[in-house]
């Protein structure tokens, strides 16, 4: 048996059919174009007979990639393989996915049909997708919940009609690893013609099981898996691709392989994350915001140590810059020291207590330390003298059925510049008069607004993150003015670029 694991991405179908998720054509093509570059395999680009939407962006994909294998999925129903079939004259590979639901709950409650009625209107489902491609996927839905025997002759039937693939949906996330690993096994030993078609995976993740089935489907002879970037998808979602692809390269014992190009997953997580609006769970594998973070003192120091001590993957590998040590009350003196000696402070042991315990005092009020906390506790506080850019003058108009704008007056190295702008709130106005000053192209990436007390008279903390020419720059200002202290976070940080 071949060791290569294909990669059938659905998150613009399976993945898209989730409430507020939708995107449109323009969108979608940027999401296979990223899915082509992260070297899925087959890329499910829609249900072309649902809406005319979906069928145009089955168009539109088709045209846009040219290596992945371009899938539509539609029911055991003629009109439905047709109108697939025509959304797929552009691909350059085409396939068409077609099924009909399999289990007791399926035939009975759903379709108020018989089991031989289902196997005769699977098998003519396939042959008639036969007649427009020669690719040919067939799933059986339900198919955690469906007796294996039956199983077993459902399979044989459509493989015999000239399915290419067959699909073992466990629709409804309720099997357990072992119980989804049998039914494959099951497959693969009582099905006489199953080297034929390949087997292939999707595991819905209802009980927190999608990425242990799909891997358990794979140990037992599957050899495509169906999953979505960051596992979105109906309810609790599909089996996640990065997690999938990361075990198979992490365990090398396994000996298989798949064609994922791991640099480009943290890319294609976040461009899914930001147009489909959904973010993604901090604690979430490989690619959640912490999946890199240490914050605990025993094991920011084991991983300074050596990284491998904590961490089974080098971020690197999924285009993640490095891991963070995060600063927070449970944080150890290694921590703090190494983190003050990137900031390029070096102190005596006996300082270095003295600087732990401020710190400790302001880690228990505050959930992280920044780098500009740390200059300030280090008793380095940037010198407003310093600075290269500073804030001579602010004044904002904002509030109801007022286009908020705002004025900036600034000096750079003693010359004194204004600007006036407008934008969707005085922030917003702010910053675009400060972009306009400074003749920068420069790209907000992170905002944080923070108070220590809670009080309506509190110090705003603001914390901004800028690119500009590929370059991350850090800016920092407290204030008890939110907007004032956001101006000059944003100066601080475009100050810093040379
Ligand atoms: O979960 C499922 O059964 C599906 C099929 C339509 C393949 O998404
Ligand atoms: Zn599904």
């Amino acid at each position: 048996m071949s060791n290569k694991v294909y990669i059938f991405d659905t998150t613009l179908r399976d993945g898209e059919q989730v409430p507020g998720c939708q995107l449109n054509t323009i969108e979608k093509i940027e999401v296979a174009k990223q899915l082509e570059k992260l070297g899925v395999d087959i890329i499910e680009a829609g249900f072309p007979v649902s809406s005319p939407g979906d069928f145009n962006s089955v168009v539109e994909i088709s045209k846009a990639v040219s290596n992945p294998v371009i899938c539509a999925l539609t029911r055991a129903v003629k009109k439905d393989i047709e109108v697939a079939a025509d959304a797929l004259k552009n691909a350059k590979k085409g396939r068409i996915h077609t099924g009909i639901g399999t289990s007791f709950y399926h035939i009975n409650y759903k379709l108020k049909s018989n089991p031989e009625e289902i196997i005769k209107r699977g098998v003519e489902a396939v042959k008639y997708a036969r007649n427009f491609v020669d690719d040919v996927e067939f799933y059986a839905e339900d198919a955690g919940r469906t007796d294996n025997e039956y199983l077993a002759r459902v399979v044989e039937a459509v493989i015999a009609a000239g399915a290419t693939v067959v699909n073992i949906p466990d629709t409804t996330g309720y099997c357990l690893p072992q119980e989804y690993g049998e039914k494959i096994a099951y497959l693969m030993n009582n099905v006489p013609n199953i080297d034929k078609a390949i087997i292939s995976t999707h595991c819905h993740n209802d009980l927190g099981m999608a990425t242990a089935n799909t891997i358990t489907g794979i140990l037992n002879g599957a050899r495509q898996v169906e999953v979505t970037v960051n596992g979105i998808g109906e309810r609790a979602g599909n089996t996640s691709l990065e997690e999938v692809a990361m075990a198979i390269k992490s365990h090398k014992e396994l000996d298989l392989e798949t064609s994922i190009n791991s640099k480009e997953i943290i890319k294609s997580s976040r461009l899914v994350s930001t147009l489909m609006r959904m973010p993604v769970q901090p604690n979430k594998a490989i690619v959640g915001r912490n999946a890199f973070a240490h914050s605990s003192g025993i094991h920011q120091d084991g991983v300074l140590k050596n990284r491998e001590n904590y961490e089974i993957i080098d971020p690197a590998e999924v285009g993640v810059k490095e891991s963070s040590i995060v600063l927070t009350a449970r944080s150890g003196r290694a921590a703090l020291k190494h983190r003050l000696q990137v900031l390029g402070y070096d102190f005596e042991p006996q300082e270095l207590d003295e600087v732990y315990q401020r710190f400790l005092e302001l880690a228990d009020k505050k959930k992280d330390i920044t780098d500009e906390d740390l200059q300030i506790l280090a008793g380095k506080g940037q010198n407003k003298e310093n600075k290269p850019i500073q804030l001579e003058l602010l004044q904002v108009i904002c509030g109801k059925s007022t286009v908020p704008t705002a004025t900036v007056q600034v000096s750079f190295n003693g010359d004194v510049f204004t600007e006036t702008a407008s934008g969707n709130g005085p922030i917003d106005a702010a910053f675009t008069a400060v972009k306009a000053l400074i003749k920068r192209r420069v790209r907000l990436e992170e905002f944080l607004i923070q108070a220590i007390t809670r009080g309506s008279d509190d110090l705003g903390k603001v914390h901004v993150q800028v690119e500009h020419k590929g370059q991350t720059y850090y800016g920092f200002a407290a204030h008890t003015d939110i907007i004032t202290a956001s101006v000059e976070a944003f100066l601080d940080a475009v100050g810093k670029i040379a």
